[in-house]
């Protein structure tokens, strides 16, 4: 078993995700109260809870029974108890020796890994709507964009056309789009990539390697999960809080995972996190970027979502404000359309010729028109403000119906972003998936963004459509959930997470 810093024992889960090790103290403020009888049941009952949903990762190592009692004021037998209880069903594992583990039980842990699994996208039946997208299309003046850039076009067909840090005018608009928000910023840190996912996947590659950890919140954008592999590193799940009773980022549990894995990157999106929609405070960035710069981390911040602000007063500053070292990455994708493929890197200049290095690796630069596009678009007043509002709309029609017709479903209203995260009043998201599926709705269920498996109590349901078609499918849960909500089901949802 490596061991690290301050002696802490780290393992290696099957999963290739870095176990930790959860302080009795910290268990029993996440426990909270529990009065139902008997008092071993009660406990087993928020445990499960708990790891069901992710706020207690996969392969966590609970406290030990003797440390426990204290702080949870019951008796060792209550826990020894409880600790089998959830052993029994799954949600434990007991290593002789070791300790007891959290897990995923059997049959949750195949229906996560088979909605991961690409299967290719078979064509959605006619009258079918698919959610399992948190996009929709392209924002009003976007053709004509296009047919501006086409004009702009002959001027750079006499280059070679190979800009691996990207078209100097596109990064000189990027890095101007951060000053404006209070981050001065020179073109020359701009990497104009093909897509934010793309930009994941080089920041890994350049600054990560094989025996590396790297920090990620859960649940979270799961491609995200899979670009953070790419330089070899190990990935450590810091859970984030149950949006239904908490503003935003556990920063002292984020604390603690820093100091006791020692990650080297740490990826974060603080505006509207894809799927809980939580926006991270002036404050808390603040605390968060010291806790990074005490566990000398470097954040991977992804900010694709951050345009999309249905706030009428002043974002958060940028992370990359409170953090100089930060890697901040940013998308075209929500803002105007996600067939444009182009995104960025914002890095401090040190930092720029590894990630260009990285990137020519496996792409050599981003199509000069698609970047012209998005430059006219940059340019020209009033889309985005257009693009919010229309967003608000739909987010305002999707969470009337789901309040309507699904009463039992319960959601924090986002101030931004493109989804609602909503916890079912039971049943399995995944099982609820399977049905919705057959009636031609298309959602993706919680596991689908956890690192490890869990959220099973809740769905994603983006409101990038048309506002009828969103009122059409929250028509169809509402047929389907009666029968989902307790039915077993031996199939599954086997698509693959696009975005
Ligand atoms: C948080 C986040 N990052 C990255 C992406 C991928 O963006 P792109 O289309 O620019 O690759 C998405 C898409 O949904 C996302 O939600």
């Amino acid at each position: 078993m490596p061991t690290i810093g301050l002696g802490l024992h780290i393992q290696l889960a099957h999963n290739g995700l870095v176990n930790t090790a959860l302080g009795p103290e910290r268990l029993a403020r996440l426990v909270g109260d529990f009065d139902r009888a008997p008092a071993y049941r009660g406990l087993s009952d928020v445990l499960q809870e708990l790891i069901g949903d992710g706020r207690i990762p996969i392969g966590t190592r609970l406290p030990s029974e003797r440390t426990v009692t204290a702080p949870l004021g019951v008796s060792r037998t209550t826990v020894t108890r409880a600790y089998a209880d959830l052993v029994a069903s799954g949600f434990a594992v007991a290593k002789q020796g070791s300790g007891t583990y959290a897990a995923v039980p059997v049959d949750r842990r195949k229906v996560h890994d088979r909605a991961r699994r690409p299967l290719g996208m078979p064509a959605p039946a006619a009258g079918s709507v698919d959610l399992s997208i948190a996009a929709g299309g392209a924002t009003p003046g976007t053709m004509a964009a296009y047919e501006r850039a086409l004009q702009a076009l002959p001027s750079y067909l006499v280059g070679d056309g190979y800009l691996p840090s990207g078209l100097p005018d596109l990064q000189a608009r990027v890095a101007d789009s951060f000053t404006d928000r209070g981050l001065p910023t020179y073109p020359e840190q701009i990497v104009v990539t093909s897509g934010a996912l793309a930009a994941i996947a080089t920041v890994a590659r350049a600054l990560s390697r094989p025996g590396d950890r790297v920090m990620v919140e859960s649940p979270v954008y799961s491609n995200a999960v899979e670009a953070l592999r790419q330089g070899g590193a190990r990935l450590v799940s810091s859970p984030l809080p149950d949006p239904l009773d908490s503003e935003g980022w556990d920063l002292e549990g984020i604390d603690a995972a820093l100091r006791q894995t020692s990650p080297r990157l740490a990826y974060l999106i603080p505006d509207f996190q894809n799927p809980t929609g939580f926006l991270m405070s002036d404050a808390d960035r603040d605390r968060y970027a010291a806790a990074l710069r005490r566990a000398r981390a470097t954040a991977i911040v992804d900010e694709t979502l951050q345009p999309l602000s249905f706030i009428d007063g002043r974002m958060p500053a940028p992370f990359a404000a409170f953090e100089p070292t930060a890697i901040t990455i940013g998308s075209a994708s929500k803002a105007y359309w996600g067939g444009l493929r182009v995104g960025w890197i914002r890095a401090p200049r040190p930092l720029v010729d590894r990630i260009v290095a990285a990137r020519v690796r496996s792409d050599l630069g981003t199509s000069v028109l698609d970047q012209l596009v998005v430059s006219e678009l940059m340019a020209t007043d009033g889309i985005l403000p257009r693009r919010r509002e229309e967003l608000r709309q739909r987010r305002d029609a999707l969470a009337d119906a789901v309040r309507r017709q699904l009463p039992g479903w319960r959601f924090r209203l986002p101030e931004g972003g493109v989804s609602l995260w909503v916890r079912l009043p039971g049943g399995s998201a995944t099982r609820l998936a399977v049905e919705l599926e057959r009636h031609g709705v298309q959602v993706a269920p919680g596991p689908v963004f956890t690192v490890e498996g869990g959220s099973d109590s809740w769905v994603r349901i983006p409101f990038a459509k048309p506002a009828e078609e969103l009122v059409r499918a929250v028509g169809l849960m509402a047929q389907v959930w009666p029968d989902a909500a307790g039915a077993r089901s031996s199939t599954d949802a086997a698509r693959t997470l696009i975005a």
